[in-house]
């Protein structure tokens, strides 16, 4: 809001310009809508305004016009995105809004690196980050221990590419116009598709009714506590990957969303090919019997809410690493992510429990360490970022996987649902379907490797069918039904 104020006040301020306009000097564009309607207030006759989506128009400007943006409301970049035509103007913001991905790209190939890296996982670690920020006694967006403390994070996370030696790993400060703390992006650049990001984040401020104490070790020392546990592990296994990968820790989320929201509107002006996004708000409170809640709203993405169920199927069901998860939601943009989904990219949220049962002393002064006393929780959503890191930010192509390992080919047909299970030890022990809100909606048990079951009850929609074998391990393949 003050920052609509200050942009008005120069604009009026730059209000003499004459209604005359030279034929030649005149691009199409787009431009953030306020832009676009400051200008029009400026001068009605300098700027056509064809088209806006949500909060981006397609303009047909004129030079002298346009030129006030760059001098007088944006700092960053001139203010507006040049386009050759009307029709590029108009179709830019109509098509970037809807992302280029959906569930059906997203694969699990990386089995043996994805489990050397969930076994490097160290819930010590993460109490040190927790304690770390926690000690700041508070990060309030506007008081100096803020900035401290995205310094520090950028400190640790420098400590940890050093470390490894890397040099392709690169760390910007990112200042903001609606807050005086600045966030933090560390970029672990891609080797083949550099131009596509795979990214996680988490805020770093917190909040409570005394500016001056307000320790947020769940909330959210906790997201960063897990985040940095990630980058540790991938950079400490010499990870390279295919797309660019970014981890992002924000300024001021307490009080608006502030630094995800310029940040994603920044990308989402330049074009940039976000493929998914997973936002670690609060990972530290056990408040549901199941391990991990997948908020399911309309700020978040069923495309890629079933890819971390089938992720947590695959990599979790059994073993060393087995939890267990359940879905919630929030039912507002509670947090980061959906300033990310807001701009058309896929977003998901995996929340430490449901809804109702989260964390009480959050924006208190008593949410402290103690409450949990151990890193435990955090662990677990350290290993699905980095399931998720592995498997997303691979090649874009199919990658093969090897051929031993057993394999499910499904196909829905006449409503049923065809399944072959390749290379299982023994029978399927159990076929559980699961929908995007992590609903188990049909099971079955004792099934020969290969057959087929009705599935005439299943509405319309996405579903991964979870065959396991004796031991529990799961093979998942998702499926859609029209
Ligand atoms: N971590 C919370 C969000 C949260 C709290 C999610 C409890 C699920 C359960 C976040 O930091 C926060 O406080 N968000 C604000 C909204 C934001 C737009 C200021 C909230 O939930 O009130
Ligand atoms: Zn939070």
């Amino acid at each position: 809001m003050k920052k609509t104020i200050f942009t008005l006040s120069f604009i009026l301020f730059f209000g003499f310009l004459s209604a005359q306009h030279d034929e030649n000097k005149w691009f199409y564009a787009n431009m953030h809508v306020e832009s676009a309607q400051a200008l029009k207030n400026l001068d009605p006759d300098g700027i056509q305004i064809l088209a806006t989506h949500t909060n981006q128009s397609a303009v047909y400007v004129n030079e002298e016009l346009a030129h006030h943006l760059h001098h007088n409301i944006l700092t960053h970049g001139p203010g507006f995105l040049l386009r050759k035509s009307e029709e590029d103007a108009v179709s830019f913001i109509q098509k970037s809004f809807e992302s280029r991905f959906n569930v059906m790209d997203f694969t699990i190939t990386e089995d043996a690196f994805v489990e050397q890296c969930i076994d490097l996982v160290n819930a010590q670690n993460i109490e040190e980050t927790i304690l770390m920020l926690q000690a700041f006694g508070t990060r309030y967006h506007e008081r100096p221990e803020a900035v401290q403390a995205i310094n520090a994070i950028k400190a640790k996370w420098e400590a940890l590419a050093a470390a490894a030696g890397r040099t392709d790993v690169s760390f910007e400060i990112v200042e903001h116009f609606g807050s005086p703390m600045p966030s933090l992006i560390m970029t672990i650049n891609g080797v083949d598709n550099p131009d596509e990001y795979v990214i996680i984040g988490g805020h770093a401020d917190s909040i409570t009714w005394s500016a001056s104490n307000a320790p947020g070790a769940d909330d959210n020392a906790s997201g960063i506590g897990t985040i940095t546990e990630v980058i540790r592990v991938l950079l400490e296994t010499g990870y390279r990957p295919q797309k660019t990968v970014q981890f992002m820790a924000y300024a001021a989320e307490e009080i608006g969303l502030v630094g995800s929201d310029e940040i994603a509107q920044t990308y989402f002006d330049e074009g940039k090919n976000v493929v998914a996004y997973v936002q670690f708000d609060m990972t530290n409170y056990k408040g549901s019997t199941q391990d991990i809640a997948i908020i399911e709203d309309d700020h978040t993405s069923d495309d890629l809410n079933i890819f971390l169920i089938e992720l947590l199927e695959h990599y979790n069901s059994t073993g060393a690493h087995a939890l267990t998860y359940t879905s919630s939601a929030c039912n507002y943009a509670c947090s980061d992510h959906a300033s990310w989904e807001a701009r058309g990219y896929l977003a998901s949220f995996p929340f430490e429990a449901r809804f109702n049962q989260s964390n009480p002393e959050i924006h208190t002064t008593g949410d402290v360490y103690s409450v949990s006393g151990n890193s435990n929780h955090a662990a677990k959503f350290s290993k699905l970022g980095l399931e998720f890191i592995i498997e997303v930010a691979k090649r874009s192509t199919l990658s093969t996987s090897e051929v031993d390992k057993p394999t499910a080919n499904v196909v829905v047909n006449n409503k049923e649902l065809l399944y072959e299970i390749n290379n299982m030890n023994g029978k399927i022990k159990s076929l559980n379907i699961v929908d995007t809100s992590a609903r188990n909606v049909l099971s079955k048990s004792d099934l020969e490797t290969k057959g087929k079951i009705s599935i005439a009850s299943l509405p319309a929609g996405v579903y991964v069918a979870v065959f396991k074998d004796a031991n529990g391990k799961s093979i998942v393949k998702k499926f859609l039904v029209k």
